[in-house]
């Protein structure tokens, strides 16, 4: 693994509140990590930590082996943060506006110019390249607010809830873009309310509370360590106590028995299928209906928020 934003017990107080309270936490180059937790968790203070919009109370953060807070010149210059409010001027048109961004980034004009193509491109922009920002619908704005973060090409994308407000049909889109984005080597760190969202764009990711990183992982982790899943099977003639016993000793199974319904067996991880399947041949049985049901990322992030988020 070749982590590209390390964090070492960074924390982060306003008086005597502590906003991120000892977070460590290793991002892997190349990935699509988010962040989830309820409102006031902690999430856009880690992301201002990390962007060197604030300097932290405690402890380090460091992207591409870079201080945010001694080389923070040089941090600015290889991430492209996308703030929830977007930053581009209504006035100015979408090219005026990349061209302003690159410059802040001190992007050689005809680099820019270069960069404004492929990037308005990439965001389904470039129609829209000689309209004054102001003009655009919701979505297209928060196309545009990306398309500002990436003018300088930079190693991480920093995203703060940018699916807000979207229509379904734009948040996918902009899944694509996010994912096409990530296809171009560049390293995302996004925050979001939505657990579909998180479920299906992201490699990894945390959930915090109150300051602190109660989970982290790859979704399909998170959702398997929740709790059991269940799956539930009807056979003809339906003579389960010839199953029981042998679908019982696979080693993933950590209940089974015999209900109205048929066959109901919990398990931890991944369902032997096949297996289980065959048990029920090999006795003699006939399938004819299967059920299942597995903790989802909405169970992951209410056990990790808490009780009092309930
Ligand atoms: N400048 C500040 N001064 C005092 N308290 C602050 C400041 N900025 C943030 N906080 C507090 O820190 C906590 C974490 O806020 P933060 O904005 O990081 O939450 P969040 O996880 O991004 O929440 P949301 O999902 O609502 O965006 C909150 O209790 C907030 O009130
Ligand atoms: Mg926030």
């Amino acid at each position: 693994m070749e982590p590209i934003i390390e964090i070492r017990s960074l924390s982060k107080n306003y008086g005597d509140f502590s906003a991120l309270n000892s977070v460590s936490l290793c991002v892997e180059k190349g990935t699509i990590f988010g962040m989830l937790g309820p409102n006031g968790a902690g999430k856009s203070t880690l992301i201002k930590v990390l962007s060197c919009q604030s300097r932290p109370s405690a402890g380090h953060a460091y992207i591409s082996g870079l201080d945010v807070v001694s080389d923070k010149k040089e941090v600015l210059s290889i991430i492209g943060v996308v703030p929830q409010e977007n930053s581009f001027y209504d006035e100015l048109t979408v090219n005026e506006n990349l061209l302003y961004f690159g410059s802040l980034y001190g992007v050689p004009v005809i680099e820019i110019k270069k960069r404004s193509h492929k990037v308005l491109d990439m965001l389904h922009l470039a129609e829209k390249s000689e309209s004054k920002a102001g003009t655009l619908s919701g979505g297209m704005k928060t196309r545009l607010n990306i398309a500002c973060a990436l003018i300088h090409k930079p190693d991480v994308l920093i995203l703060d809830e940018p699916s807000v407000g979207l229509d379904p049909v734009s948040r996918k889109a902009l899944w694509d873009t996010i994912r096409a984005v990530n296809r171009e080597g560049t390293t995302i760190l996004i925050t979001t309310h939505y657990m579909e969202e998180a479920d299906l764009l992201c490699d990894r990711l945390l959930i915090m509370n109150r300051g602190k990183i109660v989970v982290e992982g790859k979704p399909d982790e998170l959702k398997n360590a929740a709790g059991e899943a269940v799956i539930q099977i009807t056979s003809i003639p339906g003579n389960y106590q010839l199953v029981k016993s042998k679908v019982e000793s696979l080693e993933a199974v950590s209940s089974c028995g015999i209900t109205e319904k048929g066959l109901k067996i919990t398990f931890k991880g991944e369902l032997p299928h096949h297996a289980i399947f065959e048990i029920f041949k090999t006795a003699g049985e006939v399938i004819n209906n299967v059920g299942s049901s597995r903790p989802s990322l909405e169970d992951v992030f209410i056990h990790a928020a808490g009780e009092e988020w309930r």
